[in-house]
């Protein structure tokens, strides 16, 4: 199973790219920069990463990400996790970024979506690497920051197509976002965000019908409610899924509770993904690994999830054709 996982060309459409940042290449950033973290090596970073909830997660990433600073430092996060993409067989991905953890601290949309761009570029050239970019807004900040976010976006839309909604997801509904979504709907952006993670099925349900989403990040909690799985299925509606990310967040508590198999068996189209891997413990193929140690997932549902992954993805319906 281990060899199929890593065989297959697989689709990432759930990755944080501020999520990849690898302990050692924090330190070292922290160094360069004279940012004062609590944390002197990388098992000191390794400890803390023990959280109870999403929010207790989000405090140590937005802390991490206070580390990146210059052009170089974006562009070498970025070309890390394309490494990683080539090394993990994922031949195509869809990367979001949090614009306003770097704007807030003074970083400029120019030094980060240059090093981003970058990297790509050169993934692109080297290896082929097919990837594109969700600009994703904080859902804890006012949707005017949002709007201003967007505004700030438009000299680089020719490199983002698709606008995300993330962060701390209870008290933070998608309907508090329904003006600025529609506004990146006017530019032709696709739209997804995150619900049903922490939050309710009654926040998918918020996402699918007052920001127009074309995928559901997370999703996990549909489960609660049979009439939003009968509609995510006549839609065909992707899902997002981050199995190691919901046993570290405690959304499941043991990956043997895990219901990803049982939204796949109702045909719901899930697909599965890393989110954070330096902070959950696995990249892509970890997370595929265990869903097969804990529920026993077979190689027909593997090869269906994979190809779930490019049925949901953003491609060009040829380059679909061409995976599937
Ligand atoms: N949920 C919400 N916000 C996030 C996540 C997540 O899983 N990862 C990074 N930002
Ligand atoms: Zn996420």
């Amino acid at each position: 199973m281990e060899k199929l996982i890593q065989a297959l060309p697989k689709t990432e459409l759930h990755l944080h790219i501020e999520g990849t940042l690898e302990p050692s290449l924090m330190l070292e950033l922290s160094r360069k920069h004279k940012v004062n973290l609590p944390y002197t090596n990388v098992e000191e970073i390794q400890k803390a990463y023990n959280f109870e909830d999403l929010q207790s997660f989000l405090d140590l990433y937005y802390l991490g990400a206070s580390v990146l600073v210059d052009e170089d430092d974006f562009y070498q996060l970025m070309w890390q996790y394309l490494l990683k993409c080539k090394e993990q067989n994922i031949v195509h991905t869809e990367i979001m970024f949090d614009p306003q953890t770097h704007t807030l601290r003074g970083i400029t949309f120019e030094t980060f979506m240059t090093g981003f761009t970058r990297a790509i570029e050169d993934a692109k050239q080297q290896w082929g690497q097919s990837s594109l970019l969700i600009m994703s807004f904080l859902r804890h900040l006012s949707e005017q920051e949002a709007i201003d976010t967007l505004n700030a976006a438009k000299p680089f839309l020719k490199h983002i197509k698709i606008v995300g909604l993330d962060s701390s997801e209870l008290g933070n509904p998608p309907e508090k976002f329904a003006t600025v979504f529609k506004q990146a709907k006017d530019l032709g952006l696709l739209c997804v965000a995150h619900a049903g993670e922490e939050g309710p099925a009654e926040y998918i349900w918020q996402a699918l019908n007052l920001l127009h989403v074309d995928r559901i990040d997370h999703g996990v909690r549909s489960s609660e409610d049979p009439k939003l799985i009968e509609t995510l299925v006549k839609l065909k509606m992707p899902l997002t899924v981050c199995p190691l990310s919901n046993t570290k967040l405690c959304v499941f508590d043991d990956m043997k509770q895990h219901n990803i198999l049982d939204l796949l068996n109702q045909d719901v189209l899930v697909t599965v993904n890393s989110d954070d891997p330096s902070y959950f413990g696995g990249y892509l193929n970890e997370n595929y690994l265990a869903l097969h140690e804990a529920l026993g997932l077979t190689q027909d549902q593997l090869i269906a999830i994979v190809k779930n992954g490019f049925t949901g993805s953003f491609l060009p319906a040829k380059d679909k054709q061409y995976w599937l």
